[in-house]
């Protein structure tokens, strides 16, 4: 039986009939509905709605409706899935069934069981960064004092540690966690008794309920708590940072494995072959990451597009913003977790980065910082490092072998001083400061991001 045909004198016209269902997608909320349900048949009970044996028959009907196989989406039969459940109450409980609906709407079972949706899955992506993040802090670990050349403008910039790069994706993920976390503060709030818009005609003991759910308190206004897909829009942005990082850290990775670069060599568990080139191993896991990334900017942009012009409250667009919702969660999830898998099977070419570090000027700073620190002002010391960088370009030779006799007619007075100034070593430890790429500040790096990750272990599922 229909949920509204009572006031219509004719059936809906078939294909609209079937085109306005959401049971096909919305299935998946099956256990938020279950549980929406039983929180609300209890309120049912202690606002005298429901007597006791009434309760009990409707609990365990939803117990089992929540346990069973869902059937086929394409159920013509099944509009949404609201209006399953009902119909299952029915068939399992009988008559009471019907009263379930008594001072409630599915305007506001939506919304609450989209936020108890988006709430469950806050804590599986937050999980799985931080697993992510540990296969980066373990790799960074296993880098020790091994360097690479850091760039900027994609050209050899400084030499920086192994680790230190590595580090620079854990904040990304780090702030990725921080973000869901807050917004999680924002979903964890319930609509239910806020009715079909201007709130439910019971006398519903509303904190009980949000209370029963794991919410922390119920929504503050019915005509609100009813259309906002905040909560939603604010998920997906920031599933949109999630994916814009590992698209960045793909892209990067695929670059520095390429035979140019070098420095990345591809785990063959998550690489493919060409049908034609024998030789192939390309990097699809990480080009696939890239190009889903794009997927989730979507579903964020269509999720905006889908709000921007409603007027309060409920409006059946809102049903329209259930599959952005759903995919994004899915999607950067399965990324995350590629992602994982790829960083516990990676490997570094450290010979190739340590040579890579080793040449093209990239200690030209380091040397003008040793002029510094013999009295030359800064902007002199740059101008006369870059006459010798010159020279060594004429000579195509390092600013390592350089003599003694081509650095004096650059003006610069090198001694042995100078020169150890210019090993790899001596330019990484020159950038001792909080942040930087010195092995020392490195080290405390990685213990701080083990502290700043605690809060968040275990933290996820508690269900509050
Ligand atoms: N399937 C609907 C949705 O997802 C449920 C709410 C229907 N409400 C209504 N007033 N028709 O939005």
């Amino acid at each position: 039986m229909k949920m509204w045909s009572g006031r219509f004198s004719q059936g809906p016209n078939a294909e609209f009939e079937q085109w306005q269902r959401s049971f096909p997608f919305d299935r998946v909320l099956l256990p938020y509905e279950v549980a929406a349900s039983k929180a609300h048949a209890a309120a049912l009970a202690t606002a005298g709605v429901l007597n006791h044996d009434e309760l009990a028959t409707t609990l365990f009907a939803l117990d089992q409706i929540g346990r069973e196989e869902l059937p086929a989406a394409d159920d013509p039969a099944i509009e949404d899935v609201h209006h399953y459940v009902e119909t299952r109450l029915v068939e399992l409980a009988g008559e009471v069934g019907y009263k379930l609906h008594t001072g409630r709407s599915r305007n506001e079972q939506v919304a609450t069981d989209l936020r108890l949706y988006v709430r469950e899955q806050i804590d599986t992506v937050c999980q799985l960064l931080i697993d992510l993040v540990g296969e980066f802090v373990k790799q960074a670990e296993a880098a020790g004092t091994n360097a690479m050349p850091a760039y900027t403008h994609l050209q050899r910039a400084e030499p920086v540690l192994v680790a230190h790069w590595l580090l620079a994706y854990v904040e990304m993920f780090v702030r990725d966690l921080d973000r869901l976390n807050d917004c999680r503060g924002r979903v964890n709030v319930c609509p239910l008794g806020s009715g079909a818009v201007a709130g439910t005609i019971l006398p519903l003991d509303r904190a009980a309920i949000a209370q029963e759910l794991g919410f922390a308190v119920p929504t503050a206004n019915s005509m609100d708590a009813t259309s906002d897909r905040d909560f939603a829009i604010e998920f997906v942005q920031a599933l949109s940072l999630v994916g814009l990082h590992l698209s960045r850290w793909a892209e990067e990775f695929i670059l520095f494995s390429t035979t140019e670069f070098g420095l990345v060599k591809l785990p063959e568990e998550f690489s493919t072959g060409s049908s034609a080139m024998p030789q192939k191993k390309n990097p699809d896991a990480l080009e696939l990451i890239r190009g889903k990334a794009g997927k989730v900017f979507a579903d964020a942009t269509a999720l905006f597009i889908g709000v921007k012009g409603l007027p309060l409250a409920y409006n059946k667009d809102l049903q329209e913003t259930q599959q952005p919702v759903l995919a994004a969660a899915q999607q950067v999830a399965s990324m995350v977790r590629v992602a994982t898998g790829f960083m516990t099977a990676v490997e570094f070419n450290y010979g190739r980065m340590e040579q890579a570090a080793s040449c093209g000027f990239m200690n030209a700073q380091a040397a003008a910082a040793y002029l510094v620190r013999q009295g030359i002002p800064f902007r002199r010391a740059h101008e006369l490092i870059g006459k010798a960088v010159r020279l060594c370009v004429e000579q195509s030779c390092e600013l390592e072998q350089l003599s003694k006799d081509d650095y004096a007619l650059c003006g610069i007075d090198a001694g042995e001083q100078f020169y150890n100034a210019l090993t790899l070593n001596a330019v990484l430890a020159l950038h001792n400061v909080q942040g930087g790429t010195a092995a020392v500040r490195v080290r405390e790096a990685l213990q701080t991001t083990k502290e700043r990750l605690s809060p968040y272990v275990g933290v996820a599922h508690a269900c509050t």
